[in-house]
């Protein structure tokens, strides 16, 4: 089977979908492996990296999503990209398959197959898989260290012959993979660290990370299914606000992490607690993409407004591509080897893993 690996071109975007370590691995069991010229440069991997474990590089776009068996990517395939590729071929990336039509409709089109790695289920057996959760890790990791560039002030309790320094207090809203890694490096940094989510087993995991959790009394209204959460009404997240705005004007630093899953973010923090919070204060908000958790971010753009700076990253896992990219590599490669052997595909589709995650199959639409 031949992989084709090609640019990602979506802006902010500087990952990569397989790297040379993991090519090596793919090769070893039997896999053919193409790379588009300079597609792992963005995260430090040259293309001498890549030939040198066996990787065949090629110029011409066209031509190897025309020649592929798999086209691997991070990001939806674009449809150009699609309409280049041959009948029965299949695509593995992320897909968010529910918000983006005009991929699903190209693919059914061309005949091939889509398989979105955001729709893996989140069993104990597909963790190895799992690039929301690797990719959310890195992301929570790099929050902590972007609100930290962004204040004015240092991280820990420091005494000194000049003066005590108070150590700085963070409010970290959402405990899901992101939020937890951002309570673990808040943490290590010396941080005080305040947490809100209105799952309620967060508050075990908040705490044996050494977080406070914030109590919000949960109502009805509140739908968990899977251990996300799908639904929350506007009078629980007004209560939410009441009881979580004086912790966040106290906050020099608040990373938002709120999401749920298929809708816009959940508002946290309107602008009227953006006025009321301390002079030099940081919000990074994570879920800008999906409309914000605060009402003053601006999407791809770092802003200030009330004396608070509000940071918008686009995409903060590839913001770390080097680590990003190799993660999400390994991801996709255990995925790909439970799909497929060197010899073609298995199409288990009754199978939970390919169920859950397989959009399009040869042209017909499943989801
Ligand atoms: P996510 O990115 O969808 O949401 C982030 C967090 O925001 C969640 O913790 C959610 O509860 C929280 N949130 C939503 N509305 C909120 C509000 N109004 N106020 C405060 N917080 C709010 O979640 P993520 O990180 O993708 O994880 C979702 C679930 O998947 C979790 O239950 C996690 O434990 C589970 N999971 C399971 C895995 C496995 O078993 N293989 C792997 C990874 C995650």
């Amino acid at each position: 089977m031949k992989l084709a690996v090609i640019r990602e071109t979506k802006p902010f975007e500087r990952r990569v979908a397989l790297t040379p370590e993991v090519c090596k691995q793919l090769i070893q069991a039997g896999f053919e492996c193409h790379l588009e010229h300079d597609a792992g440069k963005t995260s430090f991997f040259d293309d001498t990296a890549y030939t040198a474990v066996g990787v065949i590089i090629q110029n011409d776009k066209s031509a190897l999503l025309a020649a592929a068996d798999v086209v691997l990517k991070v990001n939806p395939l674009t449809t150009d990209e699609i309409a280049s590729m041959k009948k029965g071929a299949v695509a593995i990336s992320f897909m968010y398959a529910a918000t983006n039509p005009e991929m699903v409709e190209a693919a059914a089109k061309q005949g091939i197959s889509a398989f979105s790695v955001d729709a893996i289920p989140r069993i104990s057996r597909a963790q190895k898989m799992d690039a929301l959760s690797s990719q959310a890790n890195l992301a929570g990791y790099k929050s902590v260290i972007i609100g930290a560039y962004h204040l004015g002030k240092i991280f820990p309790l420091l005494m000194t012959a000049a003066g005590t320094i108070k150590p700085a207090k963070v409010v970290i809203m959402g405990a899901g993979v992101a939020g937890l890694q951002a309570i673990a490096t808040a943490k290590r940094l010396g941080a005080v660290v305040e947490v809100s989510d209105i799952r309620p087993e967060t508050k075990e995991q908040v705490e044996s990370l050494g977080g406070k959790f914030i109590e919000v009394k949960g109502d009805d209204s509140i739908k968990i299914e899977g251990g996300y959460v799908k639904g929350v009404s506007e009078d629980f997240l007004k209560r939410q606000q009441e009881v979580i705005s004086k912790h966040i004007c106290e906050a020099d630093l608040v990373i938002t992490t709120a999401l749920i899953p298929g809708k816009k973010a959940p508002m946290l923090i309107p602008e009227d607690v953006v006025k009321n919070m301390k002079f030099g204060s940081v919000i990074v908000d994570m879920a800008v993409e999906q409309g914000g958790n605060c009402a003053c971010s601006e999407f791809a753009k770092t802003v200030e407004k009330h004396g608070v700076t509000i940071v918008g990253e686009a995409n903060i896992p590839s913001m770390l591509p080097l680590n990003a990219s190799e993660l999400y590599a390994k991801n996709i490669a255990t995925f790909l080897l439970h799909l497929a052997t060197k010899d073609g595909f298995k199409w288990e589709i009754e199978e939970e893993i390919t169920k859950g995650s397989l959009i399009v199959h040869n042209g017909r639409i499943l989801k």
